[in-house]
């Protein structure tokens, strides 16, 4: 056994292959169904449950700029309304197409601010891609609002199993999904959802319950995102818990705080709702409250999903690579950067080059 394989081990994690009645999962309609008990386990245990009332989506165009980028494409913004019987609510977000490609591949990116791509939006385009942005505090805020604004409307509070915040940005990516699928201009079988921490967080959440994302992509999104909780270095529930992000999760969650042995999932759950299609982490060498390690230590060990499909997963389970390295081989591709916590040029040219490799 090698010295990764020995650590995820030794860190105890609930297991991905025995059902509730403690059967083993052995094959693909096996995997299907545990796949419905771990989500139901984590919308009690970690994120909250998503809404269940009918709704409808009405997208509107309110500017369309054709000469963005020096006339290489053109930018929309899109007022997009969710419709229920007793609440309406609506959000903007910014659709770049370039104008070279016909149906380009999108980046349905969860942005900490409205500027597509933080200002990287010329490089995206002119590597073939579509960027749909969307200013996360514009679907609802980051902050103590008894979850009455935005989206927060759509669901009635309870102090257990209600969405919290990241359920409800990772929704919200969704219905942009539902809006953005409608529209001929993008290749709909290629659409990744991407976000750095807290909406690395939030990719991971919309990737994992929605699988018309073709590829879910994390850049450090450390405790609650990638990384295994159960051994983590770095930041843990207890300080999740003390600030703002309290908010993010559900309160049942908080419940494993001072004793991770009981919380009935970790990570693992989560990244592995996203096989088989494709899975991108990435880490960086510095970012010590995020935890690299942790973070490549849960795609090691959601690996075997994709396996169990008959398809390769992380490469090299066994080994991190070298800071600087990537493995881009298998359906989770992984990388470790040079530096601290943030989402760099470099880190969107690697996702670019994933996606390139595997037509994602
Ligand atoms: C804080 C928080 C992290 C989070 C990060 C962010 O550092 O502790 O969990 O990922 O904010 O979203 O920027």
């Amino acid at each position: 056994m090698g010295l990764l394989e020995q650590e995820i081990k030794s860190r105890n994690l609930p297991e991905l292959f025995r059902n509730k009645d403690n059967e083993a999962v052995q094959n693909e309609s096996g995997w299907r169904s545990r796949r419905e008990e771990i989500k139901n386990v984590l919308c009690r245990e970690f994120c909250g449950c998503f809404p269940r009332i009918a709704h409808r989506i009405a997208g509107k165009q309110v500017l369309e700029d054709d000469s963005a980028y020096g006339g290489k494409a053109v930018v929309k913004t899109i007022n997009l309304g969710i419709v229920s019987d007793y609440s309406y609510v609506s959000f903007p977000y910014r659709l770049m197409l370039p104008k070279n490609a016909e149906r380009p591949p999108v980046f349905l990116y969860l942005a900490f601010s409205p500027e597509i791509a933080d200002g990287l939006g010329e490089e995206i385009l002119d590597a073939g891609y579509g960027v749909a942005n969307v200013y996360y505090q514009d679907i609802t805020a980051d902050y103590y609002d008894e979850h009455q604004s935005g989206l927060g409307r759509f669901c009635t509070r309870n102090n257990y199993d209600s969405w919290g915040k990241l359920a409800m940005w990772a929704w919200g990516s969704s219905r942009i999904l539902d809006d953005i699928l409608e529209r001929e201009e993008i290749d709909e079988k290629r659409v990744a959802v991407l976000g750095h921490s807290r909406l690395g967080k939030t990719a991971l959440i919309a990737g994992a319950f929605d699988e018309r994302f073709s590829l879910t992509a994390a850049n450090e999104s450390g405790a609650g995102g990638a990384a295994l909780f159960r051994g983590k270095t770095g930041e843990q529930i207890e300080n999740l818990y003390g600030k703002g992000s309290r908010l993010w999760f559900d309160g049942n969650f908080f419940n494993y705080r001072k004793d991770l042995t009981r919380m009935p999932f970790d990570q693992h759950f989560l990244l592995s709702l996203t096989a088989p299609r494709h899975l991108y982490i990435a880490s960086a060498d510095r970012d010590d409250w995020a935890d690299p390690k942790s973070e490549f230590l849960t795609c090691a060990e959601c690996s075997k999903v994709w396996n169990l499909y008959g398809e390769e997963g992380l490469v090299s389970p066994d080994r991190l690579p070298e800071t600087g390295a990537c493995y881009h081989e298998g359906r989770i591709g992984y990388h470790l950067r040079r530096g601290t916590h943030y989402l760099s040029r470099d880190d969107w040219r690697q996702i670019i080059a994933y996606r390139n490799r595997h037509g994602v």
